[in-house]
């Protein structure tokens, strides 16, 4: 059994807990996995860094550093842009790849956005949600954070293995060469101005990377590294910066424009160059045309992956945001099977208000409705508001013969597809030693010696399998980024031990020595020798069981 002090701070912590055996799609996982860090209210990992707007999180592991003249929410908009625009979509190389892990020695990617946001992403990369989405995931959890707008956030972006070309334009770089720049990776003369003015209403520019545009006077206690805010309103997604602009009021689009030195006013070239026509139209069009312009602006950059085929998008501001999360399925050798786990409600803007109980209704495994319900109560635990409106969390336990098995639930006229004929089995597996709590700090690069048990139920007809084979996916450090890659060597057979109801049951136990930063990005696939895969995505370090 997995310990309880392992289950007790998942629950109460709420984060890096999606996981289960849904169905065998690796994509739906991708999208479970995009849900839990986008979604889920108690979710302190990923969005506490945005949150407020303004805060600047030092990922290296000494928490909030306010007094730097920095803004998280800004550089994961800034790293996925000098991400992006390297992309050449008629050769079909680059775009959001996370190759700007290799490239941050470059000059045109000066100052520490990069490794910032990277190395905060990499506490929750895994095998299902990569650097790239996590990047993409970032701008999408910036922006909406920040009283932007909604981005449709897809998955299943992959990362590149070395640097990829050169070509983020610098304040520097004359106006025909940032245009070819912005045009290889597919945006228009039109596109770059508006894009350019969507990404410069958050942060600004720091003195002490861009001295030559700003200067160093900013610098002060409470600004260390001098920045200059592109409007007033730094912390906040809005239109100011192109009312400034067209109106030249305030801080008059930003130090790129008004800056003294000529050679660095990008921005006032480019918003020029079809003489303010774009910058015109914004401002006429006002708030809401700015944030739906910045919307489809920003889906287009995180979605220039040529050559990938994304998932379908999360959509919080769907009024069907009911979804099954941290399920599990056991069965015990007397044949009794449990599924357990929660919905999630986001009651978003024009959607219901949450109801006080849920009724959870088994389909068994032939696809029928039984009578076996749950009533799941609306927690007090694991709710909260998160970007898109309160969210609310109602657990569940079924119990059931191993002979009806599950094939789905119906939950208030939707029904969820489940999967039980492999998967691990939540009551037998376990992990030793629990790994520490889950935090964005250093303190969890700690190695640790593990014993990962990993006992798999496997539905058979005739002759039962002699063994299984386990896949474990283990994020690794690689050279030249601080991005970690995939490793998908450590394999373990699984040999039968045993059976109950119409289930084999498999097991085995492996050692590794893992931090329990990549503990918590560890997931394991199984397989019937020369079959695909029948346990997709199990995350044996945060089994509740
Ligand atoms: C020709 C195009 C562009 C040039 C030359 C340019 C240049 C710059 C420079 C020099 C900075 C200051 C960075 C620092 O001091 O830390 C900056 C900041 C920023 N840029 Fe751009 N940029 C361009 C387009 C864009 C685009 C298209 C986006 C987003 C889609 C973007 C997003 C940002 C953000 C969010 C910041 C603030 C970063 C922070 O406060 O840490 N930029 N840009």
């Amino acid at each position: 059994m997995l310990t309880s002090y392992l289950y007790t701070s998942i629950c109460l912590l709420g984060l890096q807990t999606a996981t289960a055996q849904y169905t065998t799609d690796p994509t739906a996982a991708t999208i479970r996995e995009i849900e839990h860090l986008y979604l889920d209210a108690a979710n302190a990992g990923f969005f506490s860094a945005v949150t407020p707007c303004t805060n600047y999180v030092n990922p290296q592991g000494t928490g909030p550093n306010n007094n730097l003249g920095r803004q998280t929410a800004a550089e994961w908009v800034r790293t996925a842009f000098h991400d992006f625009v390297t992309a050449n979509i008629y050769t079909e190389s680059g775009g959001l790849d996370a190759s700007i892990g290799f490239e941050t020695t470059r000059d045109e990617n000066v100052g520490v956005a990069f490794n910032d946001a990277l190395t905060f992403f990499s506490y929750f990369i895994n095998n299902r949600v990569s650097m790239s989405d996590l990047i993409a995931l970032g701008v999408v959890t910036a922006v909406g954070n920040c009283g932007g707008p909604h981005i449709p956030m897809r998955g299943n972006r992959i990362d590149a293995t070395v640097a990829g070309p050169s070509g983020v334009p610098r304040p520097e770089t004359d106006l025909q060469t940032t245009l070819v720049d912005f045009s290889n990776a597919g945006f228009n003369e039109d596109d770059t101005i508006a894009l350019t003015a969507c990404g410069h209403t958050m942060g600004g520019v720091h003195g002490n990377t861009f001295p030559q545009a700003v200067g160093t006077s900013a610098e002060s206690s409470t600004n260390a590294d001098g920045r200059v805010p592109f409007d007033e309103t730094v912390g906040v997604f809005d239109i100011t910066v192109v009312d400034d602009y067209v109106h030249w009021t305030g801080d008059k689009g930003g130090p790129l424009v008004t800056t003294p030195n000529k050679t660095v006013q990008s921005d006032l070239r480019l918003y020029t160059a079809d003489r303010n026509a774009t910058m015109n139209r914004i401002s006429q069009g006002g708030a809401a045309y700015f944030a739906s312009q910045c919307s489809s602006l920003f889906q287009r950059m995180i979605e220039t992956v040529p050559g990938t085929k994304l998932t379908t998008p999360v959509d919080p501001t769907a009024t069907t945001n009911l979804k099954p999360y941290n399920v599990y399925l056991a069965v015990d050798w007397k044949g009794n099977m449990v599924l357990s786990g929660a919905f999630r409600y986001v009651q978003v803007a024009g959607a219901a208000a949450a109801p006080s109980t849920l009724t959870i209704t088994l389909i068994d495994r032939a696809g029928k409705t039984t009578t076996t319900t749950a009533t799941a109560k609306i927690s007090s635990a694991d709710t909260g508001t998160a970007i898109w409106g309160p969210t609310h969390s109602y657990t569940f336990t079924l119990s059931f013969p191993a002979t009806v098995g599950v094939s789905g639930l119906s939950v208030s006229g939707q029904t969820f597809a489940f999967q039980d004929t492999m998967f691990v089995n939540a009551g037998l597996s376990h992990v030793s030693p629990a790994p520490m709590q889950f935090s964005t700090t250093t303190a969890m690069n700690t190695v640790t010696a593990f014993s990962v048990n990993t006992t798999v139920a496997y539905l058979y007809t005739g002759t039962a399998p002699t063994s299984l084979t386990a896949t474990y996916a283990i994020p690794m450090p690689q050279t030249g980024t601080v991005s970690p890659a995939m490793d998908t060597s450590t394999t373990a057979t699984l040999a039968l031990v045993g059976k109950t109801g119409p289930y084999a049951i498999y097991s085995a136990s492996t050692k590794k020595s893992l931090s329990a930063k990549q503990a918590y990005g560890t997931s394991v696939d199984v397989a019937v020798a020369g079959q695909s895969a029948g346990v997709v995505f199990f995350k044996p370090f945060n089994a509740g069981a």
